[in-house]
């Protein structure tokens, strides 16, 4: 009898990257997750770079991105065109793409059809979803399809109007009771990471100890297994107003800023371009071209 060749099936991670697996022994080793977004190629190639683990592709981008005031108008078509360019960019960390509001609200059907386009379409290992309650069974049966879940809790924009607009959450004893129980039914039902968003740090610090998978946390305190920072908050980039929990690490802006004055100056003045930005030709074939528009006039 011979044996084919193995060859990787449709769901073999790609050669280099971070097995999913190993989140939960980097959680055991109490070693800390990087997770950033990002939206374009260049970025998930820096981040990878940079040596992130996790790279999400926010439906902050309805803000940051698409100069949205919320991120509830994020499209489908748009965040599959934002994951696309970021895994073209990153090898090594897992890119996880958000599903937007309405994608997966309507039915478990619904989510898994959307969660499988991130797979295929995108390139994407695994989706993000916000809430517990409905979302315990949308979990479900994104796993049950095949598509790794990271789940969302606490501050969840895309029902900031129901949360009472973007503030902390879980800051009385039954809140944060409750956020623990969704904690625990969300990693029941079958996710592999789960985002503490705007929670107080000692709640945060409890529910990562009562679980098994790694949290990620965003204004949820140092305890939590990994943390994640919008790319614009970090860099400086976003000019709106920043929340309590952003450390920016550079002042993108201004430099960006600084630079386009610069550019528009020097175009102004005729001092770019210069002699080596520039093409030049055979002094023959120049005086051939002289001599054919002098015919002409
Ligand atoms: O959309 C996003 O960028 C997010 C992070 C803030 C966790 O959900």
């Amino acid at each position: 009898m011979t044996t084919r060749p193995r060859t990787p099936g449709p769901n073999a991670p790609a050669p280099g990257k971070l097995p999913l697996t190993e989140l939960l022994e980097m959680k055991a080793r109490h070693q800390p997750i990087v997770m950033v977004t990002a939206y374009d190629a260049p970025s998930g190639r820096l981040a990878d770079g940079a040596g992130a683990d996790l790279i999400l592709v926010g439906d902050s981008a309805a803000m940051v991105v698409l100069g949205h005031d919320s991120t509830v108008p994020a499209t489908m078509d748009e965040l599959i065109v934002l994951t696309r360019a970021v895994t073209r960019g990153a090898r090594r960390p897992l890119v996880i793409a958000d599903m937007p509001f309405g994608s997966f609200q309507v039915s478990d059907e619904q989510a898994v059809e959307n969660g499988v386009r991130f797979l295929k379409e995108a390139g994407a290992e695994a989706v993000k979803v916000e809430g517990a309650g409905p979302t315990l069974s949308r979990v479900q049966a994104l796993v049950g399809a095949g598509v790794p879940v990271m789940a969302h809790i606490g501050l969840t924009p895309q029902s900031a109007t129901m949360l009472g607009g973007f503030k902390a959450q879980g800051r009385t004893a039954e809140k944060a009771r409750r956020l623990l129980d969704d904690a625990l039914a969300l990693e029941a039902a079958g996710a592999f990471a789960l985002v503490l968003e705007a929670v107080p740090a000692p709640v945060a610090a409890r529910i990562t100890a009562a679980l098994t998978i790694p949290t990620i946390g965003i204004g949820a305190g140092v305890d939590c297994d990994g943390q994640v920072l919008v790319w614009h908050d970090l860099l400086g980039l976003y000019e709106g107003r920043a929340p309590r929990f952003v450390k920016q690490y550079a002042d993108l802006a201004s430099e960006i800023r600084r630079a386009l004055e610069a550019y528009a100056e020097d175009v102004r003045g005729r001092r770019f371009p210069e002699e080596q930005h520039t093409y030049s030709m055979p002094e023959e074939e120049l005086a051939e071209f002289e001599a054919a528009l002098a015919e002409r006039l």
